[in-house]
């Protein structure tokens, strides 16, 4: 009965939360991404909806239902991403990066489809670094002040509790959650690290949804 009472866990919050992989376009035809399946963010999305928040959904290309109740912005390239997720911050309390965002896109994007040309050398590419956008929200006045939580993800393939530490560090966030291997990707269960500056917390093996509502009471502790 006393339950009943209780507020919802993130009550008054506004979650802005991204997923999926990006695709950054070589010509009309091509481009480069990678195999994010948009799970876990998802999973994110409707637990944050189920505990009260207002959620928007920054998805890269995925082939994912909405989550009901959740407001869903569709991205192509990790440029559209960070456009969308500018707009949608100011509005924010928490942000929660767990798009696989790609690290380059082609430097120049051919507007017809790239021809072979006969020679049997392939074309170089030439490649510019995206834009951190967990690390640019990061920076904001708001995030800075602590009006806005922001909660980075990290896969990393060796030593993951030190890399994890060192990425939330270098991307200035206060929660970044490991991936603990094997390889997460297109799988409907994980195990999770969460890293903050007091050490380190084990979330078991489980599905993607079980662990995103650990994870959404997890950060729902840490406001206020
Ligand atoms: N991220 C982002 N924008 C980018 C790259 C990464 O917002 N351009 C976010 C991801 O969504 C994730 C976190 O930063 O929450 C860590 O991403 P990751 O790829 O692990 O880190 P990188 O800084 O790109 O380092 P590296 O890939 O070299 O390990
Ligand atoms: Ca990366």
């Amino acid at each position: 009965v006393i339950a009943f009472f209780q507020p919802k866990l993130l009550a008054g919050q506004k979650l802005l939360v991204t997923a999926g992989p990006t695709y950054e376009a070589l010509d009309p035809v091509r481009g480069i991404t990678n195999l994010s399946s948009g799970k876990m963010g998802f999973a994110i999305a409707r637990a944050a909806h189920e505990a009260g928040a207002e959620v928007t959904l920054v998805a890269g290309p995925v082939n994912l239902p909405t989550p009901r109740g959740v407001k869903r912005i569709d991205v192509r390239s990790a440029q559209n991403m960070l456009e969308a997720v500018l707009q949608q911050a100011p509005e924010a309390t928490v942000f929660i990066a767990t798009a696989a965002v790609a690290d380059w896109r082609p430097a120049s994007s051919s507007e017809r489809k790239i021809k072979k040309d006969g020679s049997g050398q392939p074309p170089q590419l030439a490649f510019t670094e995206n834009t951190d956008i967990l690390a640019t929200v990061a920076q904001s006045p708001r995030a800075q002040s602590g009006e806005l939580f922001c909660v980075g993800f990290a896969a990393e393939s060796h030593d993951l509790e030190d890399n994890a530490q060192a990425k939330r560090k270098r991307k200035g966030v206060p929660l970044l959650v490991g991936n603990i291997g094997p390889a997460t990707f297109g799988r409907d269960d994980n195990a999770l690290l969460l890293v903050d500056a007091q050490g380190s917390r084990e979330l078991a093996r489980a599905s993607k949804l079980s662990l995103a509502r650990e994870l959404v009471a997890d950060i729902a502790a840490r406001l206020s």
